[in-house]
């Protein structure tokens, strides 16, 4: 049986909680980085925060090798000093006022972040909402997107993946996110 604010898709629970996702024993923890890897504010700097610099030596190596991280790709280092074990950074859309693929750049992140997760076998992984903080993202519309492009992945595509979080930092964020997996809920 679900809890309120979860659904069960496939073999996989998919979650909401309120919450720092730099506490989250997940094997892996999704951040909202940016294309330099080098760290930021919000979660991107919060998780450099607690999971030290091994994890920016890990983004420094990736970035000498590919250059900058383009918007909706997605690379993975280890967790440094985080309950995690790892930690997928990802780069979601600024918004720019919607004509710019940015719903299509804001599914990819989600999607390019579960493929890599379930490329290495991961069982659990925590996501934050990507872009709706200091890249301005409309919450209602990337609640949408990102709910939408999570519970796709999992009903179409084979997965290691046991558990996926949502894991958001406050209440106006949590209840968009509730109030749209209600619906997807009500839909399935
Ligand atoms: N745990 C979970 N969520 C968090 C945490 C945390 N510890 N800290 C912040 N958040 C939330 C924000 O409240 C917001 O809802 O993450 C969401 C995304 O906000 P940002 O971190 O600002 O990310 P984003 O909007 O994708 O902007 C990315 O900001 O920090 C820089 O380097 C980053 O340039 C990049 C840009």
């Amino acid at each position: 049986m679900s809890e309120p604010g979860e659904v069960t898709i496939g073999k996989t629970k998919l979650g909401l909680i309120q919450g720092d996702i730099t506490r989250q024993a997940t094997d892996a923890i999704v951040n909202a980085a940016n294309p330099s890897l080098m760290g930021g504010g919000g979660v991107d700097g919060a998780i450099h925060r607690v999971g030290g610099p091994a994890i920016l030596e890990e983004c420094r190596q990736i970035v000498s090798r590919i250059g900058r991280l383009d918007a909706g790709q997605a690379v993975m280092t280890s967790g440094g000093n985080l309950l995690a074990k790892h930690v997928i950074h990802t780069v979601g859309p600024v918004w720019r006022g919607g004509t710019a693929r940015e719903a299509e750049l804001l599914a990819s992140a989600y999607r390019e972040s579960l493929t890599l997760a379930t490329e290495h076998k991961l069982e659990s992984l925590s996501f934050p909402s990507i872009s709706t903080g200091a890249y301005g993202y409309p919450l209602a519309e990337a609640a949408e997107i990102a709910l939408s492009t999570v519970i796709a992945f999992l009903r179409d595509v084979p997965t290691s993946l046991a558990e996926v979080v949502f894991v958001l930092f406050d209440s106006r964020t949590f209840e968009a996110y509730g109030a749209r997996l209600a619906q997807s809920a009500g839909n399935m």
